[in-house]
């Protein structure tokens, strides 16, 4: 194992950072249920898209997926056998509100109420995230994001979500990272629902602001005792050299990338003096806005990967930025061609501490595909354990510098579908073979059973 990247060179223990730190998994409704179309559920913008030829690698898709739906007995069991305490997973909208809005389907509830009655029977917390993008796309046929009636339906899921499961669900989690279902899903369309557009982008992105407040006010009046957070995206930004275009072009995609969806929870409006494109959301914008943007959140969920490289360029339009390819840089990196940097989650971690109305932060997502090879039906990836192991030293670097991160969530617990790239990356800490969801645990798995082993 390479421990290159860290000084401190002390064996890790899950001890070290505390009685009260959780450690989980996390994972996501469309990545692993699969029954796409069972006991009611209807078609979600994610089985639109995947549906179409040449969105997704290999034009796959997750109507079968992990199968979690039928096998999440043997997954939650799976779970508490590697000591996992914590479980985050999300709602299918679709599953629980076929319409979108209007008639529950008693089935979904009654999956989702298994799966949480599971969990608490083996000991597993469940941490819920609302919406990880497969809005239904009934309501995409609306406008989806873009058309400022979310807000009404956003609210209704939300409702039916906190009514159902909050006598027993306490960790929740609004939105799954804003930036990349408004940013890829609304202005660059490489993901669900596949528009482009600063058009269809703005508008897409002041909702989820709101949504995301009158997500967390929802939650706080119906579940009692509630510890109410989102996620989100993010990634350490360097400029590529010292020039100033540079440092400018760096500054504005850290607050594409990092600010645009914390700021106006805190109060602090939109980036705009770094993004001026950004003042076209004004056109949205109602007078009340502002202040409905804002919510205190008990936690921030930090999802980090890996860290951006920026230059200025002049052919991109409004940023005037763009990234370096990591594989362009000569470092290593993971099947999503992102650059293995540890010291990336503990600057992010850093970063969100230093905003006076950040209360507590979790790491909801850390996590790297590789090529995993089985070898006589082993899988000993090292690099996949190397990696988790130097991230969460990061994490522990941070919370000794006096950051306050008190949980831990590895993305992800099986393989699954990884949106756009389809099966290809595999994320998992168990190995699915996706031909007979045969489940088997990698090194990496036993090596986080053992890390967190009480
Ligand atoms: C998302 C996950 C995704 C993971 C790896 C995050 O952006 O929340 O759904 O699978 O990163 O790409």
């Amino acid at each position: 194992m390479s421990l290159a990247n860290n000084k401190d060179t002390s064996p890790l223990k899950s001890k070290d950072f505390g009685e009260n730190f959780v450690w989980g998994v996390s994972t996501a409704a469309y990545q692993i249920e699969g029954s796409h179309n069972k006991n009611g559920k209807s078609a979600s913008i994610w089985d639109i898209f995947s549906s179409k030829k040449g969105n997704i690698y290999q034009d796959q898709n997750g109507t079968i997926a992990c199968d979690f739906y039928k096998k999440y007995k043997e997954d939650i069991l799976l779970m508490k056998s590697m000591n996992i305490t914590n479980f985050r997973f999300s709602i299918s909208w679709t599953r629980v509100l076929p319409n979108g809005v209007g008639e529950v389907n008693k089935e979904g509830i009654a999956f989702y109420n298994n799966v949480i009655d599971f969990c608490l029977e083996c000991n597993i917390t469940p941490w819920v995230t609302i919406y990880h993008w497969d809005l239904p796309q009934i309501l995409e046929d609306k406008g989806g994001w873009a058309n400022r009636e979310i807000l009404e339906w956003f609210s209704e899921f939300a409702t039916v979500c906190a009514t159902n499961f909050g006598d027993r669900v306490k960790n929740w989690m609004v939105l799954n990272e804003p930036m990349v279902f408004t940013g890829a899903g609304y202005f660059l369309g490489v993901h669900a629902p596949g528009k482009k557009g600063l058009k269809h982008f703005l508008p897409a992105v002041h909702h989820a602001v709101l949504c995301q407040a009158k997500g967390g006010r929802i939650l706080r009046k119906l579940v009692p005792n509630a510890n109410i957070g989102t996620t989100f995206s993010c990634s350490q930004i360097t400029p590529r050299s010292s020039k100033k275009k540079d440092i400018i072009a760096a500054k504005k995609a850290d607050a594409m990338l990092n600010r645009l969806f914390l700021e106006p929870s805190l109060g602090m409006g939109y980036p705009t003096e770094d993004v001026s494109v950004l003042e076209k959301i004004e056109k949205y914008f109602k007078p009340e806005d502002k202040e409905d943007s804002v919510f205190e959140f008990d936690f921030i969920g930090v999802q980090n990967y890996t860290r951006e490289i920026v230059k200025h360029s002049h052919f991109v339009p409004y940023l005037k930025a763009k990234i370096v390819k990591a594989t362009k840089r000569k470092v290593k990196i993971t099947q999503m061609d992102w650059e293995v940097y540890p010291p990336s989650i503990s600057k992010m971690l850093t970063k969100f501490d230093a905003y006076s109305g950040v209360k507590n932060i979790i790491v909801t997502e850390n996590g790297a595909a590789f090529n995993d090879v089985m070898v006589n039906g082993e899988i000993n990836d090292e690099d996949r354990t190397a990696y988790l192991h130097d991230y969460i030293k990061e994490v522990k670097k941070a919370k000794e510098q006096g950051v306050n991160v008190n949980g831990y969530f590895v993305w992800t617990f099986t393989d699954n579908f990884e949106w756009a790239e389809g099966y290809f990356p595999r994320f998992g800490l168990v190995h699915v073979d996706f031909s007979t969801q045969k489940r088997t645990m990698k090194k990496s798995g036993h090596w986080y059973a053992k890390l967190i082993e009480l």
